[in-house]
This record gives C-alpha cells, structure tokens and sequence, in this order.
C-alpha cells in the first residue's frame, strides 16, 4: 500500500512538473486532487489494512502525497503566472521615456524675451495689453494721429504702401504700419476711457538692412486717457518704468520734441549709473484731434502717449553691435543667449 502511495505521489509530481501552461496546472489540480484523484482513491481503501499501525501509517503517507502535490501545484502556478505576466508586459511595453541626452533646446528669440519683459513691467504698472493690425489704412496709419495727406511728417516713414484693401476700407489707402501708435486710435474707438494700455508688436518701413535699421522691426506703444492727465503723470510714469525695467540707479528726462499727434511732445532719455544719456523713444501729450478721432471728448478727458523701439532694448541689454545678428539665425550668435 505504502509502495502504491509513493508510487502515486511520484507520478503526481512528475506531472505537474511537466504541465507548460496553467490551464494544464488547472486541469491537474481537479484531477489529481479531486474525490476521484488517485491518492483519493487509495485513501478508500484504507478501511481494507489489516493492522491499526497499517492504516495509521499508509493514512499519512496519504496525507503528506496530498499535502506535496498540492504545495507542487501552487508553486507550479506562481511560476507560470510570474512568467506569463512578464511576457505580458514585456509585450505590452511602452517605451514612456524622453530622450534625454541633453536638456531642451532653444529658448525665445532676444525680441521676444524684450517684449515679454516690457509686457511684465507695464502690467506691473496697471497696464492692459492691446494690439492692432500689421496691414493698416492709412487713416489709422497717419490720418487719424493728425498726419493728413501731404503732411511733412508722412514722408519720413518710408512706408511700404499695399494694393490690398481690406473689407470696408478703399483699395490703394492700406500700408504696412509703420509704427504702433494706430492701436492708440483702435483701442479709443473701441473702448470707453479710462484707457491704460500698451501695445507691443511689428512695425515695417522701406529702409534698407544695416547695423542699427531693418526694415522690420518692433515697438511698443503706451496710451492713457483718463480725467486730468498731465504732463507730470507722463513724466512720473516714464520714470517709474525706468526704474523697473533697468534698475534703481536709472533714471529718466524729457527732451522737447515734436510729433504730429502730441502736443507738447517730447524724447525721453534714460541716464546710466555711469552718467551716460542714452535715446529710448518719444511721448508727448495726446493731441486733441487724435483724441477726437478716437471719438473722445477732449474737454472731458486728457492723455498720454509713448512709443519706442524693442529691438534696440535688447540690442543695448545684450551689447549686440550689429542688429542684423538677431535675425540671421547663426547658431554661434543665438547660442550665447
Ligand atoms: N510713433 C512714433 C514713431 O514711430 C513714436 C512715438 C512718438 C509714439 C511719440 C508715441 C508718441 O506714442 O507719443 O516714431
């Protein structure tokens, strides 16, 4: 009986260590477990031994068969389990890594990081940002800011003129702005003052490339129109931008001027820590026709207007000496910003 039982216990085993796939591990563990399983088989002929020692002895070896077989089959499971889960993942990989070989590259153009900066100073100052066309009339354009036709300062602009005529507007009057102060105009038709705003962006004129001009470039125009706007909000305002854009030990002065839509007018300077003056842009009280070209009143409102260069902001922080450098795209150039 107790050959029997090892006998049985033997082939058990052996079985379970061949089964390649755990449907089979599965199959096996019902039969050769279950009630009509070989080892349950001899267990029923236990009541057949003679001797109390006999039963008791074939009983356990029963027993301890049972008992291996059924620690056989569990760890034949895990190990078919483990190896099919790996193959599933293995086949289901995904490869969710970056290449990492060096960080991102690039970063924003020197113009663009100017414009951000002049964007951040001004919002910091109570301004909104506004923008306007790049294909202008040439109402916008000069007519409104009280530059009519035949007006002196017109010729200066060396505007590039288009055949386009956009909707509503007569063919032959569009251009390439020439400057951003027509969003001034734009922004007054069609919001109700108080107005503060700036309005960065690209401006075109027929120059010829060379180290300090290209005929596109950017500038960036700030306007407010409130009740009692003066000369000295003007002045404050410019000094007060100075000073958070370039630093404390900065400073700021007004140089009479003239431009066609303010009235007085002015330059404005910045003053380096070394003494030095350097020229930014111009600004000047809204002139009451532009004013009323904007459809405001300007006995009831007053304002303020400046424009200047942002290529030249980054030109000056960086100490580029050829403008044309920003725009050919050299990697030795661009690299070192
Ligand atoms: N639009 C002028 C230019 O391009 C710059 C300018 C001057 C803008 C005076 C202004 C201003 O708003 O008040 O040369």
């Amino acid at each position: 009986m107790i050959d029997q039982i090892i006998a049985a216990r033997e082939a058990a085993l052996a079985e379970i260590d061949a089964a390649d796939s755990l449907e089979s591990v599965t199959a096996l563990d019902t039969r050769l477990l279950g009630k009509k399983g070989p080892l349950a088989q001899l267990k029923t002929q236990l009541a057949g031994l003679a001797t109390v020692e006999e039963k008791k002895a074939a009983g356990q070896a029963v027993n301890e068969a049972l008992q291996a077989t059924e620690a056989a089959i569990s760890a034949r499971r895990r190990l078919l389990g483990d190896a099919a889960l790996a193959a599933r993942v293995q086949a289901e990989r995904l490869d969710l890594t970056e290449y990492a070989g060096r960080p991102a590259r690039g970063h924003a153009h020197l113009v663009t990081q100017a414009w951000e900066r002049l964007e951040d100073v001004f919002i910091g100052l109570g301004f909104r940002i506004a923008e306007g066309p790049e294909v202008e009339t040439d109402w916008h354009n000069f007519e409104a800011l009280n530059m009519g036709e035949g007006h002196p300062a017109r010729g200066e602009f060396d505007t590039l003129f288009l055949d386009y005529a956009p909707p509503g507007a007569e063919p032959g009057h569009t251009v390439l702005r020439t400057h951003t102060s027509p969003v001034q105009i734009r922004t007054m038709l069609t919001e109700e003052p108080p107005i503060y705003i700036v309005a960065p962006g690209r401006v075109y004129r027929r120059d010829t490339p060379d180290a300090t001009h290209m005929p596109v470039f950017h500038q960036i125009e700030g306007l407010v129109i409130d009740r009692s706007i003066t000369l000295a909000d003007l002045a404050g305002t410019i000094e007060a931008f100075t000073k958070a854009f370039f630093g404390a030990d900065f400073s700021s002065r007004l140089r009479p001027s003239y431009f066609p839509f303010t009235e007085p007018s002015a330059e404005f300077d910045v003053q380096r820590p070394d003494g030095s003056w350097l020229e930014l842009g111009g600004c000047g009280m809204v002139h009451p026709n532009v004013l009323r070209a904007g459809g405001i009143d300007p006995e009831v409102w007053s304002g303020f207007a400046f424009g200047f260069g942002i290529d030249r902001m980054a030109v000056m922080r960086h100490q580029i000496a050829d403008i044309r450098d920003m725009y050919a795209n050299d990697l030795r150039f661009i690299e070192q910003f």
